[in-house]
């Protein structure tokens, strides 16, 4: 797998983290490179009994050799930054790219309030004015201040270089398909395309350059903030069924509904996805809890897993039995 692309294919939260650290160490990922919007993500990593959650650094830190890099579309907050950078002891292996654009706290400040934070409901983390900023060609970048200039460097080149020495890199978005600015439910929406491609073009490698394209699916769907979620859920239902989850970033309730088929199918077209992965079976079949090999699986686990190959038309390859990153079934040798 020298170049693969890691996204979501519904409105995030699907467990990118989760399937990204476990990449990272099962496939000895040489260089993660984090694209999409920036610190309004939220990626869980648990591992090692240990839980972090990372909103600018690759959730491939767990795996001690990676290179871990930002791409210049990434908008990137210096303080989270550095706090993360220690919380996860990886000082020495990142990069961040000098043309990443800063958010700082006016950005902030302009996304906490009016429509963006009483309509949209944005995360108030200040992306989508920075990068309106960055349309308007007045944002700073990473460049442009001493605080992160031991991490400077040049992600495109560091990662196109990687490529072409066959090792194996990992493209790491984040939000979700139906999030992307150009392809989601508009307003209701992040600041930027979030899809596949979008994510290449954050970390400066072109199309011909991507051998796999992993689309990350939960079992149920879930969205935070406003806009259409079909066929949702009451909090009471969602608490019944054990979907009921808290946004990593802001805390508040994530609004649940079935796994959408539809959705799916066409979210394997916008990002032009060769396998999938289906995060969560064991909150719709618990006695597949921590299960790592697909025969283990229940009967009723395994139908579902097939229905969906049957209506998205890819493969599962990597299916999650438990938060933790060795909680994970990998059929991608059967199904390769
Ligand atoms: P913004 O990206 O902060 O501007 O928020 C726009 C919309 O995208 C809001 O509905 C947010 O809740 C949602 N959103 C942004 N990032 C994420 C994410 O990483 N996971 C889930 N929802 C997100
Ligand atoms: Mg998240």
């Amino acid at each position: 797998m020298p170049c693969t692309v890691v996204v979501c294919g519904f409105f995030g939260d699907t467990g990118k983290g989760k399937v990204i650290s476990y990449l990272s160490l099962q496939d000895k990922i040489a260089i993660a490179a984090r694209a999409g919007v920036g610190p309004n993500a939220g990626h869980t990593v648990i591992y090692k009994d240990k839980k972090y959650k990372l909103r600018m650094l690759p959730s491939a830190f767990v795996y001690d050799k990676c290179r871990l890099l930002i791409g210049p579309g990434v908008l990137v907050n210096p303080k989270i930054l550095l706090q993360e950078t220690q919380l996860t002891k990886s000082k020495e292996r990142v990069g961040v790219d000098r043309q990443c654009a800063l958010i700082e706290p006016k950005h902030i400040e302009a996304d906490r309030k009016g429509r963006l934070a009483e309509k949209i409901k944005t995360t108030g983390t200040g992306t989508g004015p920075c990068n309106a900023d960055r349309a308007l060609r007045t944002a700073r970048l990473a460049r442009d201040i001493p605080d992160l200039e031991r991490f400077l460097t040049d992600v495109p080149l560091e990662v196109n270089k990687a490529i072409d020495e066959g090792k194996n890199v990992l493209i790491e978005g984040t939000q979700g398909t139906y999030l992307s600015l150009f392809h989601g439910t508009y307003p209701y929406c992040t600041s930027k395309d979030v899809t596949a491609s979008a994510a290449c073009s954050d970390v400066g490698v072109g199309p011909t350059r991507v051998d796999e394209v992993i689309l990350v699916l939960k079992a149920y769907t879930t969205r935070v903030g406003a806009g259409p979620l079909p066929n949702e859920l009451s909090w009471d239902e969602a608490e019944k069924r054990g979907w009921a989850e808290i946004a990593t970033v802001t805390g508040r309730r994530r609004r649940a509904a079935p796994f959408n088929y539809e959705l799916a199918t066409r979210a394997v077209k916008l990002n032009g996805a060769t396998q999938a992965a289906v995060t969560k079976l064991d909150i719709l079949f618990p006695e597949c809890k921590g299960v790592k090999s697909y025969e283990e699986l229940s009967e009723e686990a395994k139908s579902f897993i097939h229905e969906i190959e049957e209506k998205i038309k890819v493969s599962v390859t990597l299916i999650g039995t438990g938060p933790g990153t060795s909680e994970t079934v990998d059929i991608r040798d059967v199904k390769s």
